[in-house]
Order: structure tokens, then C-alpha cells, then sequence
């Protein structure tokens, strides 16, 4: 529905029954059933407000990704969807209650981007998305129309994730395992996150689709809890550079970077050109995971039809993006992402700390430059909520091959610092930065930047 003031969508979340190996029936969770959600498309500057009902047995906490969202509507981990018919009784800890449903307002103020929207409840985000609570929210501009770039049937949103079946058709996620749950330690074999056999773009597995041999956008998401790939198109075209980058996580790059290889962490969007118009008619092209191997090496496939007269192209200039200058930053922090014990056993957190929703690690003034200096043992996909950010450095080497352009989420790399340089805009308040690994999230590494 749409008024003047803005966009209008309702969605229900819901467990329903759906067949995604074939033959098997699968009981997902779903932003109105489905896995994927539906897919929201939003105008740059138009309010668009989402109302979600939550019709499954858990608590749900809806956040825009990518999203400059106030933070009331941002999905903070404690503030709660609860199930239709369930009361909220007295509020403990600071949290909010809605009882069955509410709605999330978003400014959507914001330069086009792939954005996608998730479950971001405390300690429960990973098994919620597992299910299947995701869903692309893309917006679009001005800037971005005026480019020839590929649009309609040729720009595809591909949302990659993983995941595991038991014998029955059901997900299969380890630590639900009803023999394992609430033992202290179980979680700890799962200590870089849960990976499934099967790789599923848009919810199906090893799709295969019909293209013709032209210009084509692919949003390529990885929506996975805790798997990294690295995407390559098998053959390659003659003369490589097949995926040429034009976007990541929030929006367009200044200008194409010609890729062999992408490498997505988690939560990570690159916005990839493939010109199938450089395969013979007939070829049959796979995007594979050079990480992956036997079931997990081959994520889609393409079979390239006829020619089509392309007149889609892309440009050296895509957008601009001002470099924002260290020489600003009023402040320098130093965050390590490392695991820690904890009571015995040992869990992932920020400088040590578990997560608590009363504890701040920062507090950000609005307007202000930051330099964050990003330290890891371990893979750690580092996500920001409101503002994003730029790569300065990895290592003792500038940004790398994939951190081009704005970001929300960085691949920090085991024994590596990545600094990056943010600044802080628009809504005071609190926000979470965290792992993106998703268990490892739900394992404590998150914490608190208060904006002010
Ligand atoms: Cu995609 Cu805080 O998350
Ligand atoms: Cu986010
Ligand atoms: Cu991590």
C-alpha cells in the first residue's frame, strides 16, 4: 500500500511446508512463508514502513541491513516481536515488547543499495535465520537508473547460503539437537559456526538458470551463518575478468573492478556484471565455490541461450566516492574480536567482553570521523549498524581486492588488523556492531556503540 507519506508492506512471519530437495518436505520459518522473503524495493528518500506479524513460536526481532534506520526500528536484539497471543507481562532489562506485531519505519534516506533484512534476536539469530528468516530489500536511485546498467529480468538478486537436511527433510542445525541443548560446552564443536552440505541460491539448490548471451547484474549475498566463499564463473570467459565488481554492500563503486575471483563473507553483497555475451550459445557456465569441494563446490549454474542486442554497458564512472581522510578522525579505537573464556568454557566476544545490552564500548558523536582498528584471531566478519565505513588498511598492505567502495561488513582475517574509517550520521542512540558469523554473534560477540 502506498500513500503519500510512504510505502506500506505487511508481512507474517511463519512456519509453513515447502519442498526444497526434491520430493522431501521441509518445515521452514518465513517472512510470509517463504524463503527467501519477499523482496521489498524501495525508493531512495521514500519512507517505506514495514509491518511484521509473528505468527511462529519464538520471539523475533526484524533488522533492515544496510539500513541508516533510527534506532528504535533498527531491530536491537532485545526488542521484541512476541508471538500472537503471547503478553508481554512486565518488561525486564530494558527490553521492548510488542505483542504479535508491530511496525518498523524506515527512512530509507540512503544512496541504492542491495540490502537484505533478518531476525536479530539475542542469542537466537543464528537458528532463526537458519530457518529461513532473511529476505532482499533492495533500493534503488536516481544515479543508479541514469547507467546503462543491466535492470528487469537481467538484474538478479542471488541470495547464497548453506545448509543441512536430516534424513526426515528437516533443517538440520547441530545445536538444536534437543540431546545437546542447554549442556554447557556443546556449542564449542561448533566454534567457527554451522556449515550445511547442500548450497541453496534464492532457496534452491544448485539452480540452473536460462540466461541469454548478454549483459546480466547479479546481487551476489551471502546470506550463509557462517560459510566464506570464493566465486569464480566455470569456464571462464576467454580472456578472464568475468565478474566485473560494480557495487558492494552500500551501493555503487566509484569505478569496475575486473575480477576472476570474488571472496563473500558472510552478510557481504557484491554486485557483480557478467557479459554471457562472451560464451558461445549453448555453453553451460558454473559459478562455483573455489572454498567449497564435492557437494558445496558448485553454487549455480547458467545455460547461455541466444544473443540478444545488448545495449546495456558499464561505465568507467560509476558513482563518486570521496575518500574519507584519516587526517579527520578525532578518535581511534581498537576492537579485537577474540575468543575468551568464559566460566570454563569459552565463548567469542569484544575485547574480552561478552555481550550485554547495558554495556557501551563506544560512543560515537554524530558528524565525527573514527578510525576502528579491526583485530581478529580467528575469520571475523565485522558488520556496523547505521553508518558505513571505509577500508583503510589490511595488515601492513592497503584495503584489499574486495574491499572496495562504502561497506558494512569486512572480512577481518585470522591474525590480521583491518582499520577502517567511519563516520557517524544522522540518529543518536544505540547500536550493536558484531561478528557476522552468526553463531558466533549468538555466541556473545556483539557489542554497543551509543551514538550521540
Ligand atoms: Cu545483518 Cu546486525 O546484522
Ligand atoms: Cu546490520
Ligand atoms: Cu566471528
Amino acid at each position: 500500500r502506498t500513500d503519500a507519506a510512504a510505502d506500506h508492506y505487511a508481512l507474517t512471519q511463519r512456519a509453513t511446508t515447502v519442498e526444497i530437495l526434491p520430493g522431501v518436505q521441509t518445515e521452514i520459518w518465513g517472512y510470509d512463508g517463504r524463503f527467501p522473503g519477499p523482496t521489498i524495493v524501495s525508493r531512495r528518500g521514500r519512507r517505506t514502513v514495514v509491518r511484521h506479524r509473528n505468527e511462529l513460536p519464538v520471539p523475533a526481532v526484524v533488522h533492515l541491513h544496510g539500513g541508516h534506520t533510527p534506532p528504535e526500528h533498527d531491530g536491537y536484539p532485545i526488542d521484541l516481536i512476541l508471538p500472537v497471543g503471547m503478553s508481554a507481562g512486565p518488561g525486564r532489562g530494558g527490553a521492548v515488547l510488542a505483542e504479535g506485531e508491530r511496525a518498523y519505519d524506515y527512512p530509507l534516506d540512503q544512496r541504492a543499495a542491495t540490502l537484505w533484512y533478518h531476525d536479530h534476536r539475542m542469542d537466537f539469530t543464528a537458528p532463526s535465520v537458519w530457518r529461513g528468516l532473511a529476505g532482499f530489500h533492495l533500493v534503488t536511485d536516481e544515479e543508479e537508473d541514469a547507467l546503462p546498467l543491466p535492470r528487469g529480468e537481467r538484474d538478479l538478486p542471488l541470495m547464497i547460503t548453506d545448509r543441512s537436511f536430516a534424513a526426515d527433510g528437516t533443517l538440520h542445525y547441530p545445536s538444536l539437537d534437543p540431546t545437546l541443548t542447554g549442556r554447557p560446552g556443546v556449542r564449542e564443536p561448533y566454534a567457527g559456526g554451522v556449515l550445511g552440505d547442500v548450497i541453496l541460491v534464492n532457496g534452491v539448490p544448485w539452480p540452473l538458470a536460462e540466461v541469454r548471451a548478454a549483459r546480466y547484474r547479479l546481487r551476489l549475498l551471502n546470506a550463509s551463518n557462517a560459510r566464506r566463499y570464493r566465486l569464480a564463473l566455470d569456464p571462464p570467459p576467454p580472456g578472464g575478468g568475468g565478474l566485473v565488481q560494480i557495487g558492494t554492500d552500500a551501493g555503487l563503486l566509484a569505478a569496475p573492478v575486473r575480477h576472476d575471483a570474488v571472496e563473500l563473507a558472510p552478510a557481504q553483497r557484491y554486485d557483480v556484471i557478467v557479459d554471457f555475451g562472451r560464451y558461445r550459445p549453448g555453453t553451460e557456465v558454473t559459478l562455483v565455490d573455489e572454498f567449497g569441494a564435492d557437494s558445496t563446490a558448485s553454487v549455480l549454474r547458467f545455460r547461455v541461450g541466444e544473443c540478444l542486442a545488448d545495449d546495456t554497458a558499464i561505465p568507467e564512472r560509476l558513482s563518486e566516492i570521496v575518500p574519507l581522510n584519516p587526517a579527520d578522525a578525532v578518535v581511534t579505537r581498537t576492537l579485537r574480536f577474540q575468543s575468551t573464556r568464559l566460566h570454563g568454557m569459552s565463548g567469542w566476544t569484544v575485547n574480552g567482553r561478552p555481550f550485554h545490552p547495558d554495556e557501551v564500548h563506544a560512543e560515537p558523536r554524530l558528524g565525527n570521523v573514527e578510525i576502528w582498528r579491526l583485530i581478529s584471531d580467528f575469520h571475523h566478519p565485522v558488520h556496523l549498524h547505521l553508518s558505513p565505513f571505509q577500508v583503510l588498511s589490511r595488515g601492513t598492505g592497503g584495503p584489499g581486492p574486495y574491499d572496495h567502495g562504502w561497506k558494512d561488513t569486512v572480512d577481518v582475517r585470522p591474525g590480521e588488523e583491518v582499520a577502517i574509517i567511519v563516520r557517524f550520521e544522522r540518529y543518536a542512540g544505540r547500536y550493536v556492531f558484531h561478528c557476522h558469523n552468526l553463531e558466533h554473534e549468538d555466541m556473545m560477540m556483539m557489542a554497543n556503540f551509543v551514538a550521540v
